[in-house]
Formats: C-alpha cells, sequence, structure tokens
C-alpha cells in the first residue's frame, strides 16, 4: 500500500461502514465555499502526504465555491465534468482528481462519474482547489456513507489539496501544521468567533488559468529560494498574531499581519529560480491604491494568494469609501452572507 493509501485506510477506520468503498446510494453530492488565507501556507514538509511547514488560518467566503456530484460506474476510466463541459482524460484537472479518487477504489474497474461546477474561476488564484476538494471529499462521504466528522473530512481533503483543509468550515479556520510524519494531526478547525462587521472586497485583475499551479509553484520556491528558510518560522508567528487579532476583534493588527504576511509569500515567490510573478501591472496599481486610502485614514488592507487578484479586508463602516475607490467589485461579508 502507497503512504497516501495507507493514511486514507487509517482515517476511514473511524468511518461508520466496515465496507467504506461501496456505494450506499446512487449519487453522492458536496458542496463547500473558497477559503482566503489571512495567514498562509506556501511549500510542503511532506509533498505526499501534503503536510504544511507552517500552519496558516483562512476566512471562508459563503456564496461562492464548487458543488459535486458523484457516483459509481462500470467503465474503464473515470467521467470528469467541469461547469457541464466533459474532459478528456489527459486533461491535467482530470488526471489529479483521478489519481485522487484511485485512494477510494473498492476494485480495479471501479470508476467514478463527476460533476463538478465551480462558482469561481477555476485555477486562477481564487482558491478553486480549496473548494474543489472540499466538495469532492462531501460527496464521497455521501456516497459512501461514512458519516465521517469535520477533522477527518479535513484530513481527507488535504490530500487532495492543502488549502481544502480548511474549507470544510465556515467563517474562520485554522489549520494546524502538525507534528506527527503520519499526518493524522495536520487538520483544520473552526474558529467560533463570529465578526458580522468584517468584510473582503475582490479586485478581479484577470480570471485566467494561471500559469504554474500552486502545486508546482510552492515546490519550486521551497527548492531554489535562499530567502524561504525564513518564511515558515515568520507565517507561524503570523499565524498567531491572527488568531489573537480575530480573537479581540483587532482588525488593525489582523490587517497588517495578514497583508505583511501575503507581501512576504510573494517575496518568497519572487526569489524562486525560475521566477514566480503572479502579480499584473494592475494588481502593483491596486496595492498603491490600498496605502493611498490607508494614508487617508482609511482602515483598509489587502491579501494575494498565487494569482493576480487581491482581496480587500475592511469593516462594514469603510464600505462607501471603498466603493468609491474600487467601484463596482464584488463585497463578501462572510458572517452576514
Ligand atoms: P486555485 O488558486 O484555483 O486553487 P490551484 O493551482 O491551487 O489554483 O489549483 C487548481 C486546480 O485545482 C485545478 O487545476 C484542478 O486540478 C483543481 N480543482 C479546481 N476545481 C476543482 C473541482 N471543482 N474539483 C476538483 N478539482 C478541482
Ligand atoms: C497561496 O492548497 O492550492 O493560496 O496543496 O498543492 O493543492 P496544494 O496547494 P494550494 O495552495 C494554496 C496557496 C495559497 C495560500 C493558502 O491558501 O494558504
Ligand atoms: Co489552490
Amino acid at each position: 500500500l502507497s503512504r497516501q493509501q495507507l493514511f486514507v485506510n487509517q482515517v476511514l477506520t473511524q468511518s461508520a461502514q466496515t465496507e467504506p468503498f461501496e456505494a450506499k446510494k446512487t449519487q453522492g453530492t458536496g458542496k463547500a465555499p473558497v477559503n482566503i488565507a489571512l495567514s498562509k501556507y506556501w511549500g510542503k514538509r511532506d509533498i505526499e502526504l501534503n503536510l504544511p511547514l507552517n500552519g496558516s488560518v483562512s476566512i471562508s467566503l459563503p456564496g461562492l465555491g464548487t458543488e459535486t456530484e458523484i457516483s459509481l460506474i462500470e467503465a474503464a476510466e473515470d467521467k470528469v465534468l467541469l461547469n457541464n463541459e466533459p474532459l478528456p482524460a489527459e486533461h491535467a484537472f482530470a488526471k489529479r482528481v483521478s489519481k485522487f479518487l484511485d485512494l477510494f477504489r473498492g476494485g480495479d474497474n471501479q470508476h467514478f462519474a463527476i460533476n463538478t461546477y465551480n462558482s469561481v474561476p477555476t485555477a486562477a488564484g481564487l482558491a478553486s482547489s480549496a473548494s474543489g476538494y472540499a466538495a469532492l471529499v462531501l460527496a464521497l462521504n455521501d456516497l459512501f456513507d461514512w458519516q465521517l466528522n469535520g477533522q477527518q473530512l479535513s484530513l481527507l481533503a488535504r490530500l487532495g489539496s492543502g488549502s481544502a483543509s480548511r474549507s470544510l468550515f465556515n467563517g474562520f479556520a485554522l489549520w494546524h501544521k502538525g507534528e506527527n510524519e503520519n499526518g493524522l494531526d495536520s487538520f483544520a478547525e473552526a474558529i467560533d468567533t463570529k465578526w458580522p462587521e468584517f468584510c473582503i472586497g475582490l479586485v478581479e485583475v484577470d480570471i485566467k488559468e494561471k500559469p504554474l499551479s500552486s502545486t508546482q509553484g510552492m515546490q519550486n520556491t521551497v527548492n531554489t529560494c535562499d530567502l524561504y528558510q525564513a518564511w515558515p518560522e515568520q507565517a507561524n508567528r503570523d499565524m498567531q498574531s491572527i488568531i489573537e487579532a480575530i480573537q479581540t476583534k483587532d482588525f488593525a493588527a489582523l490587517g497588517k499581519t495578514a497583508e505583511h504576511n501575503a507581501l512576504s509569500m510573494h517575496a518568497t515567490m519572487i526569489a524562486t529560480w525560475p521566477p514566480i510573478v503572479y502579480w499584473q501591472a494592475e494588481s502593483v496599481t491596486a496595492m498603491h491604491k490600498v496605502w493611498q486610502l490607508r494614508e487617508q485614514g482609511i482602515e483598509i488592507f489587502f491579501t494575494m494568494d498565487a494569482g493576480p487578484n487581491l482581496k480587500l479586508l475592511f469593516l462594514e463602516k469603510q464600505k462607501p469609501a471603498i466603493k468609491q475607490a474600487f467601484g463596482d467589485i464584488r463585497i463578501i461579508e462572510p458572517f452576514k452572507d
């Protein structure tokens, strides 16, 4: 058995089923939100088990994410539909999903039909891998009636994409780095603070597929970036600061730490060889706009992931000023939507 298969089997010993890969209904469904990290994950200490070099904290965006249906088929290969388009089996998206599904097959000829719908652009730095793999694990849990809890679902989703570990929860979530090499203590859980005034604005600079996946990007950074050695320590420190800022509702501390954390992560990307620059000219223009607004006394910060789009962080009272500066951008209120 591979280490991944062993890991899956260990998690599924907690399952309500003795035959975990036998369908209990004709179709399973799952739905999960995307999440934006406030203190980020960028680098794995174990590529096979998707174990991160540091912990991370996120906020889920309700209303944006993935819905997935899955069923068993007798066929020579999986059938993958993305946004109602059938994908050829050689397509990178279909290959990644099938490789993940290899861990959940009852027999050699057991294949899946999956029909998945993303309400965010796919592979554009808007966390489609997070909602995608969380929704897929929820759909499998439904199809096979495993009845797993949030922590167990998070462990399985992590194997598909690290950030997916955090997409099983609404609101703020914390992904523990974990210490054990078996990977069973590296899962996310909800931070149960509700912050109704908390807003996120999406500045969509470009929604095309990014030139380099997060998986490949972070691997290149770990392998070639001399600045990277400073990252895990800063990231763990930032994570603690963000958790504290959430618990005390200290928005200034949260915003400052989140923005600094994102820019530090991007610094390691830029110092990678070959260089990884997800930014576009409009991304930098939007950053300057944020800094100008801050100089005018408006409390607004940004964070950015592996893509050119900015996520603005601000409190409800700043909504009019943000709308005036950025126009008709999408604003999400995670604790109200
Ligand atoms: P993103 O910033 O969108 O998370 P990534 O490079 O991390 O970009 O991941 C994109 C990949 O995630 C896709 O190429 C695909 O392999 C996977 N993915 C995206 N959406 C889904 C989905 N709905 N179901 C399964 N996998 C998905
Ligand atoms: C910049 O979770 O997409 O968004 O685990 O290889 O699938 P894989 O990578 P992924 O990386 C996310 C990187 C990030 C930061 C974050 O979400 O924490
Ligand atoms: Co991703």
